[in-house]
């Protein structure tokens, strides 16, 4: 299933490598929930899909409500509104009404995040959406994809909801639960809220991560930049070694192919775990630090 939005940093491509080490629980929270892909390409009973990004999570929430009336009101902007004047004129409407929540807030979301530039989901510090537009000559309709998100979302009883990492692990995790955070890289693209998320927030991660797995002995995976930074913030977890590519270049880093980590925390009782990470284990180890 793919993701109804484009969003920088998606794991799409990643997933055949992250998959062998998603252990199996009753219910996966991912406090870093994003454009979902993780969602869309696993198969666990319930889920938790958690963001800072209000936006993301009411289009979500609107999306598993009423598919249809997000496609009827998102398809006539697709039809009627490929151009920069009507691009910035929705743009700033979306930024004048950004307390307002529910069905045109969320078709509107998805018009910008389809018209706007390579996925990207930037607002300024008065919480502005400010992605430039572009410049795609006809932006995919993702209505097949909105229609099987919800159907998902429903069958998995999945529970949206908008909190910083921090509370969803303190009060959406238990003992039938795995975790998959996904944070802003450390030396890549930072940006997707209002607030930037610096070395100090990763810090704050580590901790919480570490501090969820030891009180419900839950499995934690992370995925991250292969960086010496990385490995120093996480220190703690088990690295294993992956590549995939990253797409938005940070501030001096250049864009290509960049190094990607996996990171784990197991669980400290048996619990069933797959094989198929074990060997993926063998092959890819990186001793890196
Ligand atoms: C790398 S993206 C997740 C990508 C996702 N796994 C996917 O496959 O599309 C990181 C997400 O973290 C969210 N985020 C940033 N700071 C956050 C915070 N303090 N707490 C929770 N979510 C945050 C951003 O809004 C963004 O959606």
């Amino acid at each position: 299933m793919k993701p109804i939005l484009k969003w920088a940093g998606g794991k799409s491509r990643l997933m055949p490598r992250l998959r062998p080490f998603l252990p199996a629980a009753d219910c996966l929270v991912e406090p870093f929930v994003g454009g979902a892909s993780v969602f869309l390409d696993t198969d666990y009973p319930r889920y938790v899909l958690a963001d800072i990004n209000p936006d993301l999570i009411n289009f979500y929430q609107t999306v598993v409500d009423s598919p249809e009336s997000v496609i009827q009101a998102a398809l006539p902007l697709f039809k009627h509104a490929n151009t920069s004047v009507d691009y910035f004129r929705y743009r700033t409407d979306f930024a004048q009404w950004r307390a307002t929540r529910g069905l045109n807030r969320a078709a509107v979301f998805l018009y910008l995040n389809r018209h706007g530039y390579n996925g990207l989901c930037r607002y300024n510090l008065r919480g502005e959406f400010n992605v430039s537009y572009g410049r795609y000559k006809k932006p995919y309709f993702p209505a097949a994809e909105i229609r099987l998100f919800a159907e998902k979302a429903r069958d998995t009883h999945t529970r949206f909801v908008c909190l910083p990492f921090e509370e969803t692990l303190a009060f959406h995790v238990d003992e039938r639960c795995a975790v998959y955070a996904d944070p802003p890289y450390l030396d890549c693209f930072t940006g997707y809220y209002i607030a930037p998320f610096q070395d100090e927030e990763h810090q704050a991660l580590t901790d919480a991560l570490t501090e969820t797995h030891l009180r419900w002995d839950v499995p934690v995976v992370l995925s991250g930049s292969n960086t010496p930074k990385t490995h120093a913030a996480y220190r703690g977890f088990t690295f294993h070694y992956t590549h995939t590519h990253c797409s938005s270049a940070a501030k001096g880093a250049s864009r290509g192919k960049a190094g990607e980590v996996i990171a784990t925390l197991p669980v400290r009782q048996s619990r069933p775990s797959t094989s198929e990470a074990d060997g993926f284990l063998m092959d890819e180890w990186l001793e890196f630090v």
